[in-house]
């Protein structure tokens, strides 16, 4: 067996409802001055509400950043820095989706740690002090509140992460209340997400692990088996709490088992024509695992049982297929869109796509299978008309 690491975070309270427990746990660090760090979508749905109210009522300073936008560009970052400083914070408390929890992840290291945001893109460059953190997710897709990865994108428009494990929380609160009204469509690409992450961890090149394994073969199975049923029926509070477990444990398998070509082929479809993270990856998720397929074909059959129970018995190769054909038929079923001509992209766009994408070399390593510019351009064509959705078998 080969030798590997595994970091999760320390604490983890999963509960319906947990939200109102923030207090609570603050306390712990014995925090007076909160930064509660947001976005205006979920503060207005009302979903920080319970946790402002116990802290309020607990006597503690609340101050709020709600102006996190999806895909945080680093400014925001620094803006949010600048106030978790001038208000001398004592623990920083994130309510929302993968976007509010990478900034807060960022601000409570930056603000306390004294480092510039432009020194620490990378692996394992961030190494000073953060303050205490505590993560509540509202989407079940990233994963962010147990992984030690944040993602901002720079002024130039490049998506690049910081990864250390000074990024992960104290504690990660995970409320499937919280997730009850998110809108059909942010569901279906969450999910994907979420997905997504279990499938790379588990064909990550250098880092695939026996505990990751078992994390992203239970995570896929629980997200694969709701997400049809949240996409239909939000309210399905079962439903949503699977896919809940579903995405923080498959966060947990890909922060130690790092994902590969899909994210870095998505990434730069996020960050030049701001498509939703899930939805950026559903777009080529087809395409690039038909173009591992010889490379991870028998891992994907592995997994193809989990999503297909008609993939039992078949050979390797065709069991590989049903499982691309499987993922296929979820996002059809899930309404997500099918084709990068959908979401604005056009044919002249693509040389510039397949070029940032491989710049993302921290993610392409990690790919059972090396990708070329050329490999990266062929698989956009394919994706530009949908053709990436038609079955393999
Ligand atoms: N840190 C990690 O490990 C990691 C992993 C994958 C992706 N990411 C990053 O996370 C970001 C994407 O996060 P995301 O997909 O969670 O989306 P998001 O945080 O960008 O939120 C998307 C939208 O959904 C709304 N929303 C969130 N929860 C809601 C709810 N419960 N009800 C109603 N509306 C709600 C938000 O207001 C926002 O408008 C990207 O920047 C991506 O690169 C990080
Ligand atoms: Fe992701």
């Amino acid at each position: 067996m080969n030798p590997f690491t595994f970091q999760v975070p320390s604490n983890i309270l999963f509960e319906s409802g947990a939200s109102k427990k923030v207090a609570e746990l603050a306390a712990e660090f014995g925090a007076q001055r909160i930064l509660l760090v947001t976005d205006r979508g979920v503060r207005d749905a009302g979903l920080t509400r319970a946790a402002e109210d116990a802290l309020k009522a607990a006597g503690r300073d609340l101050v709020l950043f709600e102006d996190v936008v999806a895909d945080p560009p680093s400014n925001v970052i620094e803006r949010a820095v600048a106030l978790c400083r001038d208000e001398r914070i004592d623990l920083v408390l994130s309510i929302g989706g993968g976007s509010a929890l990478d900034t807060a992840k960022l601000v409570a290291y930056l603000a306390k740690s004294g480092d510039q945001l432009d020194d620490i893109y990378g692996v394992g460059l961030a190494k000073g002090e953060r303050l205490p953190l505590l993560l509540v997710p509202t989407t079940a897709g990233t994963g962010s509140e147990v992984t030690p990865i944040a993602i901002v994108t720079t002024p130039t428009t490049e998506k690049k992460g910081v990864v250390s494990p000074r990024l992960l929380p104290n504690w990660a609160i995970l409320d499937p209340e919280l997730t009850v009204g998110l809108p059909s469509h942010v569901t279906a690409a969450t999910g994907i997400d979420a997905m997504v992450h279990a499938i790379e961890a588990y064909t990550s090149r250098h880092k695939k692990n026996p505990m990751s394994d078992q994390l992203a073969r239970q995570a896929l199975a629980l997200l694969s088996q709701n997400i049809r049923e949240v996409c239909r029926n939000g309210a399905n509070l079962e439903a949503r709490s699977q896919m809940l477990l579903g995405s923080m444990l498959a966060g947990m398998a890909f922060a130690n088992a790092p994902v590969a070509a899909v994210h870095a082929l998505a990434y730069p479809i996020g960050a030049i024509f701001h498509v939703p993270h899930g939805l950026s990856n559903a777009l080529v998720l087809m395409g690039v695992l038909r173009f591992n397929l010889p490379a991870a074909g028998s891992l994907y059959a592995e997994l193809a049982p989990i999503i297909d129970p008609g993939a039992n018995g078949l050979s390797t190769d065709e069991a590989a297929k049903r499982f691309v054909d499987g993922l296929a038929a979820i996002c059809r079923d899930c309404k997500v869109p099918a084709s990068l001509a959908e979401v604005g992209v056009r044919e002249s766009d693509l040389p510039r796509l397949a070029e940032d994408a491989m710049k993302q070399t921290r993610l392409l390593v990690n790919n059972p299978r090396e990708v070329t510019y050329a490999d990266a351009f062929a698989i956009y064509s394919e994706a530009l008309d949908g053709k990436q959705r038609q079955a393999t078998v």
